[in-house]
């Protein structure tokens, strides 16, 4: 249930293994946090607790091999660079963090460097001149989430899974099989996967409510000449994400507005002041679009993955908030191989659905 990124990636894996997929959704695949997700790929920037660190860790050294794959069953080609994020610091607090960033990063071992000034008019002309440092970090990326979501579903196509456009009202467990409830009528199956992001706590089922709740991100297309910036640029107010075709993704607010999905002109202005303080040329760069989407949080920010307690049958791949693109291939497989085989992959004990009673 729920055809974004998370939904799609588990269904396709699953199909991929042999298993017979319907993917529920009653608006189409790509419409929830997925719509407006920039696809940056940076654990080391976004693993702000030791468990997404590691989980970020483990699904960023899945990301050639699962788009490689994805990409031949597609016949698709997709835009993905693993081009290092440089993170910049615009004053002397700014700084300070970055070298205490960067001091964490060398006890862990992990590749990376502290730029000067200098450095950062050498390697992205387009960062205002005035910043103060940079931390580089090669492994870093992004996936273009268009392209991939595309990509899933043609791969997912290829590979029998069956796109099924409806409401989904209940869930029940009953005698080793599960009972789906939708607008169009009652559907039964061996296993249920929870993949609905914020609306997985809609879902009527015999346990309490999955407890995620909806966090607005708006983020802002632009198209500026190609090249303009070489990687991903990550400031305290925004990050800039450029495509090779010329788009610059500016995002994201994180505003608490329960499930409202309009784009506001205020997100819009703040964004693009905040990108053109840190690149002055997107002053330049015209505007294609904003778009907001609806990230699932949850209250320790990770993601809900793994069997109900109470259900038999039903699943969970939820609440992923700002890290659905990035933990994508990881909870695929992982689910892929607890639905499938009964194995628990490493990591799971830190997603347990029965933290919250599911
Ligand atoms: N992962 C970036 C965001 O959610 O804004």
């Amino acid at each position: 249930m729920g055809a974004g990124v998370i939904g799609y990636a588990v269904a396709y894996e699953m199909a991929a293994r042999g298993a017979h997929v319907r993917i529920v959704d009653p608006r189409g695949h790509g419409e929830g946090a997925t719509r407006a997700s920039a696809g940056i790929l940076a654990p080391y920037i976004e693993g702000h607790s030791d468990a997404l660190l590691q989980l970020g860790i483990a699904s960023l050294n899945q990301y050639d091999n699962f788009l490689a794959r994805l990409a031949a069953d597609a016949r698709l080609d997709l835009e993905y660079r693993r081009t290092g994020t440089l993170q910049i610091a615009l004053d002397q607090d700014e700084v300070r963090e970055l070298e205490a960033q960067a001091g964490r990063l060398a006890r862990a071992q992990v590749d990376h460097s502290l730029v000067s000034t200098s450095d950062i008019a050498r390697l992205e002309p387009g960062v205002a001149s005035d910043a103060r440092a940079g931390l580089l970090v090669p492994q870093h990326g992004y996936v273009g989430v268009s392209s991939l979501m595309t990509t899933l579903v043609a791969a997912g196509a290829r590979r029998g899974v069956t796109p099924v456009v409806t409401n989904v009202e209940a869930v029940a467990a009953t005698a080793g099989r599960v009972t789906v409830t939708t607008t169009d009528g009652d559907v039964t199956c061996d296993a249920v996967i929870i993949a609905a992001g914020s609306w997985s706590g809609g879902i009527a089922t015999a346990g309490p409510p999955a407890p995620v709740r909806p966090v607005r991100g708006q983020l802002v297309q632009l198209h500026a000449s190609p090249g303009a910036l070489q990687r991903v640029v990550w400031g305290s107010a925004c990050y800039l994400v450029p495509w090779t075709n010329g788009t610059v993704l500016v995002g994201a607010t994180v505003e608490d507005v329960g499930f409202n999905e309009r784009v506001t002109q205020k997100a819009v202005r703040s964004l693009r002041a905040s990108g053109e303080r840190l690149a002055p040329k997107l002053r330049m760069a015209t505007f294609v679009e904003a778009r907001a989407g609806l990230r699932p949080a949850t209250v320790d920010e990770l993601p809900i993955i793994g069997p109900s307690s109470t259900m038999r049958g039903v699943f969970y791949a939820t609440g992923h908030y700002r890290n659905g693109v990035l933990l994508a291939p990881w909870t695929a497989s992982v689910v892929a191989d607890l639905v499938l085989t009964g194995t628990r992959g490493e990591g799971l004990d830190l997603v347990r659905p029965d933290r919250f009673g599911l």
